[in-house]
């Protein structure tokens, strides 16, 4: 294609060129979605790449078609008035097709119940205010829900651990500031070769990290990736406050990205970031802002505004799905599945109606799971996928928002294959403690420090303040 029009390629921006001469076909024939600005190669018959378009359609005079999966989109006939719009796709641009998925839950479940024994809450209100009946309580620290989950997805997609090139773990809790989680994880999984990188935009984390890791498969500097969403909230969890207390659980999951030739894997993404109200949503405790101030580590307290955090997540992820779609030339009907983050039952109800997709189309596992974070978006794919839910070609939506407050929506298409290439006996060690003990420990420990903590915990340097 690069011989037709001089164009920059791969350029993000928006191009603008008039055609001064007639088109050639390409010999690259795309088929399936395109973003409405991209200019695309046009719909040849194989046998008749090569010709000159005019001659390919004779009686109709047109030069140039723009066309989505078997539809004409516009054709231009005068080719000295002919304005393209959008990128010029190289033909040797490649795609980040998902091709291994794997999740992996800690057994102990912390139901409604367990809650009620030492918080001011009920069964009835934690299920009608958010749809959650239990999350789950890791014994295992992060890295290696991390590692396991990883483990699964490579089996899956059949790819060595000394073949893969990019570990993204996405999270806000991880095990150590310094080193960061992703080289603790590629140690873990032997993967040598692999450069290693942490993505904290907290629930957005995992595709944040989706989007990071196509875009350099894309771009061609590497050629596969393991993105991981995993997050330990239970350590660092204000288990005193109500608010947020019920609300949040462990978990982790992964994907594997290998490049493609095939318009598959991430379509486009919408990435946002309302940050006016980062304030709203705050665990303090948690980094430098708090260093020698007398504060014990894991004694938090967080900053939540549950009512305004609901209504800017309804807005920001409609906002970000209706323009996520809207870039791609998708309508919301042809949506196959919404994956969405799963923070809160009405938060979804209200997003999915917004954008006109019906609830049976949505992939729900907040019920079990609760809000697991950067981790719930990849567990719900994955379960999704051994669910039969997702089939080959499926369109799938997955909008989100986290602490920042980062938003985003990203559009996938499912490549052909939902059944996994191979399995691994990788698992979290055993643990015989009820996820009740395990969280009354954590609250044995934080009331020793609580007192200690108090006044770091007030008095954070913050850039709002300072
Ligand atoms: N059990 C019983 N009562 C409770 C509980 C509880 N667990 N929590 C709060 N209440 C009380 C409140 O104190 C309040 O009582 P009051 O009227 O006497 O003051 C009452 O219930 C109503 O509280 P509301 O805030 O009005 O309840 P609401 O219907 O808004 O639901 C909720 C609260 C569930 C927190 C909701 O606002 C929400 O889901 N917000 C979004 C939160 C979220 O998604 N956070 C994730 C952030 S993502 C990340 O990056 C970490």
């Amino acid at each position: 294609m690069a011989a037709l029009l001089d164009i920059p390629l791969r350029t993000s921006k928006p191009a603008y060129q008039k055609v001064t001469q007639p088109l050639l076909g390409s010999g690259q024939v795309r088929r399936g979605i395109h973003r409405p600005q991209d200019v695309v190669a046009w719909d040849l018959p194989v046998e008749r790449r090569d010709q000159p378009v005019k001659s390919v359609f004779p009686d109709s005079g047109v030069d140039l078609l723009i066309v989505q999966g078997d539809s004409i989109l516009e054709h231009f006939r005068e080719p000295a008035k002919v304005t393209l719009r959008g990128t010029l796709r190289d033909s040797t641009m490649r795609y980040a097709a998902i091709t291994g998925w794997g999740a992996c839950m800690p057994p102990a479940v912390l139901t409604n119940a367990d809650l009620s024994t030492f918080l001011d809450t009920t069964d009835d209100w934690i299920r009608s205010r958010t749809g959650m009946r239990e999350r789950r309580i890791s014994h295992a620290s992060a890295i290696d829900m991390a590692t396991v989950a990883a483990k699964r997805a490579l089996a899956c997609a059949g790819l060595e651990p000394d073949a893969v090139e990019l570990v993204i773990y996405g999270s806000c809790s991880n095990d150590e500031q310094v080193p960061n989680s992703a080289s603790g994880v590629q140690f873990a999984l032997g993967a040598r070769r692999a450069s290693a990188m942490d993505v904290n935009t907290a629930c957005t984390s995992f595709l944040y990290g989706l989007s990071t890791a196509s875009a350099m498969i894309r771009t061609g500097v590497v050629s596969n990736a393991v993105v991981i969403g995993v997050e330990l909230i239970s350590p660092y969890m204000d288990w005193n406050n109500r608010n947020v207390a019920v609300l949040f659980g462990d978990g982790s999951a992964a994907v594997v990205l290998q490049a493609s030739d095939r318009h598959e894997g991430l379509l486009g993404e919408e990435l946002g970031c309302d940050a006016e109200a980062r304030h709203i949503l705050r665990v303090r405790g948690m980094g430098c802002a708090y260093a020698n101030r007398n504060v014990v580590l894991g004694d938090t307290q967080w900053d939540f505004d549950g009512q305004e955090i609901f209504r800017r997540a309804v807005h920001g992820m409609t906002r970000a799905s209706k323009a996520v779609l809207a870039k791609c030339g998708v309508t919301a009907d042809q949506v196959d599945l919404v994956v969405p983050h799963q923070a809160n039952l009405r938060i979804i109800e209200a997003v999915v109606s917004r954008c006109g997709v019906p609830m049976d189309k949505v992939m729900l596992t907040v019920e079990r799971y609760g809000n697991m974070s950067a981790a719930t978006v990849p567990v719900a794919l994955a379960e999704a996928v051994n669910e039969g839910r997702v089939r080959p070609g499926s369109l799938i939506l997955m909008p989100a928002f986290g602490a920042g407050l980062t938003l985003c929506a990203h559009l996938v298409r499912w490549g052909d294959r939902v059944i996994p290439l191979g399995q691994t006996d990788a698992a979290l060690p055993p643990s015989a403690k009820t996820a009740l003990e395990m969280v009354n420990e954590i609250r044995a420990l934080k009331a020793q420090a609580a007192v200690r903590s108090a006044a770091g915990l007030a008095a954070p340097r913050l850039v709002e303040t300072a």
